[in-house]
Formats: structure tokens, sequence, C-alpha cells
């Protein structure tokens, strides 16, 4: 009879929570995967009649219309669901509403929740594949893969790259995945932005903007996230970008071939000149088209976990 231990853990693989627990081999297996759709994106489409879920709690541009192009992509269907007009508004819980969602038949749902770590009353709980859409300043899984995916396009490798995420690091769901997964792919990761904005196990990365700019083959802008701060900050627009943000004249010093990315959205003229989201070294609308096919191949990974290993059938 299989223990209670396993049957989490089995539970606990169906669906795709943390970056953190991929490890290197996972991520090749993904970008390989995600390069195939990135190169037909049409190409196998589920016959299957089968139904997507992207349950938002919180705001998204790229993170969920990209869901649904990838969703769209492989012929799944997808069940509209808007937080703002469902039985949320009158205090279903969080439980409560995925509880329903899997009882009509949901095969994968994706979810966005301002609350960090949502997913843990969830994953022992409930039977069809969730995909974490973003979780407070925890976690994001799919914006990992698609920047991993973006680095590796550009690069061929991760190995001895240097990449400087820059930024709110403290309250961005982005860097500590990021940090993490680079760092198990060989690749050198450094820090840059406001110190308080950094946390103390992050600062022997520390490297200030002037030097980030001149050594880094990757620079990972981040914004500032204002609806995770707990206190008010005393930043200005205007005195964040002249001190920690990438103006003209820093991106003057960067490296040959050197590229910019941030995960959006952009505050132009905050943490980077307005300019630069276009400029050549840009690789930020790359980002948002290559955040298709690496969900592309995230959902294709749960679906066929989920159906024993086929979604062809
Ligand atoms: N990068 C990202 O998660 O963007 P959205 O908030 O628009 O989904």
């Amino acid at each position: 009879m299989m223990t209670e231990q396993r049957a989490q853990d089995t539970n606990r693989q169906l669906h795709i929570l943390r970056a953190e627990d991929w490890e290197a081999a996972d991520i090749h297996t993904l970008l390989t995967k995600a390069e195939s759709y990135a190169a037909e994106p049409r190409c196998q489409p589920i016959p299957k009649r089968l139904f997507a879920v992207n349950l938002f709690y919180e705001p998204s541009t790229r993170t969920k219309i990209s869901f649904e192009a990838a969703e769209r992509n492989l012929g799944l269907e997808i069940l509209p669901f808007d937080v703002n007009t469902s039985s949320v508004c009158k205090g279903e819980s969080l439980y409560d509403t995925v509880k329903t969602i899997e009882s009509v038949g949901a095969d994968v749902i994706v979810i966005r929740h301002s609350k960090e770590r949502y997913f843990e009353e969830l994953q022992d709980r409930i039977k069809v594949p969730i995909i974490n859409g973003g979780d407070g300043c925890g976690d994001h899984p799919t914006q990992t893969l698609l920047d991993l995916m973006t680095i590796y396009q550009e690069f061929k490798g991760f190995k001895g790259r240097n990449v400087v995420i820059t930024g709110d690091i403290r309250h961005s769901r982005v860097a500590r995945s990021h940090m993490k997964l680079l760092k198990k792919l060989g690749a050198l990761v450094h820090v840059s932005g406001p110190p308080a904005w950094i946390p103390e196990e992050y600062m022997p990365m520390f490297v200030p903007i002037d030097d980030a700019v001149r050594q880094a083959d990757v620079m990972m802008m981040l914004r500032i996230q204002n609806e995770r701060h707990r206190d008010n900050h005393t930043e200005t627009k205007a005195s964040y970008y002249e001190r920690y943000g990438l103006t003209l004249e820093r991106e003057q010093v960067m490296k040959k071939n050197s590229i910019i990315m941030h995960p959006g959205p952009v505050n132009r003229g905050v943490e980077i000149a307005s300019e630069l989201v276009e400029c050549s070294r840009s690789r930020i609308f790359r980002q948002m088209t290559n955040g298709v096919f690496a969900r592309m191949a995230v959902l294709t990974h749960v679906l066929k976990n989920a159906r024993g290993g086929k979604v062809h059938e």
C-alpha cells in the first residue's frame, strides 16, 4: 500500500510550483521541448478534449495571455474564469474555488495569487496539475524557464556567463529562483540595486551598477514592486533612475555582445531608459515570445505526467 508520504510526493510531482524543484537536466529537457515549439508552434495539438483554467487573483498581462496562447497552440480548450465576477467576491476560499474547478473537469489549472506559497494548502488535495503563475514575493517558475530559454538562445549555454540581476531583489518573485537555477546551470550570478532592497544573504554577490554594466553578459533589470512594499520608501523615480537605473550612458559601457532583459512590466525611465527597451541589445520582447513556447513545454509536461505519459491517445 502506498504510504501517505509517497502519495504526497507523487501528488507533488503533478504540479509545477517552484523553479528550484527543477534540476539542470529537467531544465535542458524543457528547453529542448520549448525550442521545438518555437520552430513549429502548432506542430502537434492535443487531439483529446482537455480543459485549461487560468485563475489570476493578481493582475497580469504577459503571463496570462501567453498561457492562453500556449494552451490554444496545444489545442486545449480554455474555460474562462474571472476572479472579479466569480464567487470569490462572495468570500469563496481559494481551496473551494480550485476544488470546484477540478470538479467540473479542468485538466490543468494555472494560478497566480498574491499570497506567498498559496499552493501549500492545495498541492496534496488537488489531483489535477497546478502550474504556479506567480505567488507573492515567492516564485514564478515559467518566468524562470522563459528567461533561461532566452539566455540559452543567445549564448548557447550558461557556464561562466555573468548575469547581473538588478533592482528590487527583496520583493521580486523571479530573482531568488533565477539565482538558484542559474547557479545550478553554471552561470555566475551577481545582484545590484539599492542595498536596502537586497536581502543580507545576497550581499556577497553585490556589485555597484557602474561595475555591473561593464562586466555583465546579461543585465536583468527588475521594476520596483511597489505593490509588495510594506514600508513607504522615499526613492523618487528620478533618483532611482539616476542611482540604479540602466541609463543611456551606462548602456554605452556594456560589453559588445551583452544583452538586456526585463521580465516586465517595464517602467520606462525608472529602471531602464525608454530608448533601451527596444534597442539592439534588448531581448525584452523576445522573452515574451519565448514565454509562449516555455509554457507550451510546461503544459505538455504536466499533462503527460498526469495522464500516465500520454497526451496524444
Ligand atoms: N513577467 C510577468 O509576470 O508579467 P505579468 O505580471 O504581466 O504577467
